[in-house]
């Protein structure tokens, strides 16, 4: 399959744009590129885009046979999210007027075997998005403890046999360490059989994935980043694809967009000192049923945006 049969279908697109209002004149973070959909999109719309990807495969894509035609406009960097101040540092960029965040793995990642994340084909044990740091899955589950990876399939994947598969894999590893994709995948499926649709490594298979590359840690870090440098109006966009990177993005949100704080032990409300958001998103906002039909990653996408507001004026 050619790869630009994966990547042609950006999540919530028209939702995205909405919410980022994308216009001449102004500068968006494009921090999850991938095959470069959302940022076409703000290009398309006159905006100038710095975007952001940790995979090369992913960058070499948007940027040669999608993008170039925007020419400067398009700034693509090879980073981690995580360094997204960093970034705008080396590119001498103070404030942007947005920033979007589609969290998680692309399909082309996905589709493609030697990446080894998809248990549905043969392919070295890796889940790396940057193949060339890190720790790859196969060291993950031939290196740690039982405990620890009982907690990453439990706290990741929510996986309820969490324990009795960390500790079989243990005791499997010392005859023959796991390399490949199917290997760990059929392994699962002797110690939790099949049942119903949902094959029974794909609970694991997302856990590694998230261990692998830090994604709850990486996207605590960008939150507060981007946060900082969107300019007063600025506006910040959130996709996410899994309940505990949800939680962290709305919980984020909540505490800075409220202009009060409230204790019952105090005699009035008092100043919010965290205030710095105005909710674009009251609930999150789903894919429509024609779009979850068509696009089944869009099924389990939520997206959560906020507005950069105002710094308060103290009077005297
Ligand atoms: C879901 S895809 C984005 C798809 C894109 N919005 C589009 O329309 O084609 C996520 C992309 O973000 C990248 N990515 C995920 N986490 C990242 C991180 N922490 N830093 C940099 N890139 C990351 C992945 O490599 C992948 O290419």
């Amino acid at each position: 399959m050619r790869p630009d049969e994966h990547f042609h279908t950006p999540v919530l697109l028209k939702e995205v744009l909405e919410v980022l209002a994308p216009r001449a004149e102004r500068t968006f973070v494009d921090g999850t590129l991938g095959g470069g959909g959302h940022s076409e999109a703000l290009l398309e719309a006159g905006a100038q885009v710095i975007g952001i990807d940790q995979d090369p495969e992913a960058l070499d894509f948007a940027k040669e046979r999608r993008l170039h035609r925007y020419g400067e406009k398009f700034l693509p960097v090879r980073a981690n999210f995580e360094d997204l101040g960093t970034v705008l540092d080396s590119l001498h960029i103070g404030e942007v007027d947005g920033v979007l965040l589609d969290l998680g793995v692309s399909s082309w990642q996905l589709d493609t075997a030697e990446r080894g994340f998809s248990f549905q084909r043969e392919g070295p044990l890796d889940m790396r998005m940057n193949p060339d740091r890190g720790m790859t899955a196969a060291d993950l589950v031939n290196t740690a403890s039982a405990a620890e990876l009982a907690r990453i399939f439990q706290v990741y994947g929510e996986e309820p046999n969490a324990r009795r598969i960390a500790s079989r894999l243990v005791s499997a590893r010392t005859a023959r360490p796991f390399q490949t994709t199917m290997q760990l995948a059929l392994a699962v499926e002797e110690i939790v059989p099949r049942r119903g649709r949902i094959h029974p490594a794909t609970r694991v298979f997302q856990a590694l994935r998230m261990a692998v590359n830090r994604e709850l840690e990486v996207l605590e870090s960008v939150l507060g980043q981007a946060a900082a440098r969107l300019r007063p109006g600025g506006r910040m966009a959130v996709i996410t694809f899994h309940s505990l990177e949800d939680r962290m993005v709305k919980e984020f949100f909540k505490v800075r967009s409220k202009a009060e704080l409230d204790r019952p032990e105090w005699p009035a409300p008092r100043p919010n000192p965290d205030y710095i958001f105005r909710a674009l998103t009251r609930k999150p906002v789903i894919a429509s049923a024609e779009e979850q039909r068509t696009n089944p990653r869009a099924r389990s996408a939520k997206l959560r945006a906020v507005e950069k507001i105002q710094p308060q004026r103290t009077t005297i």
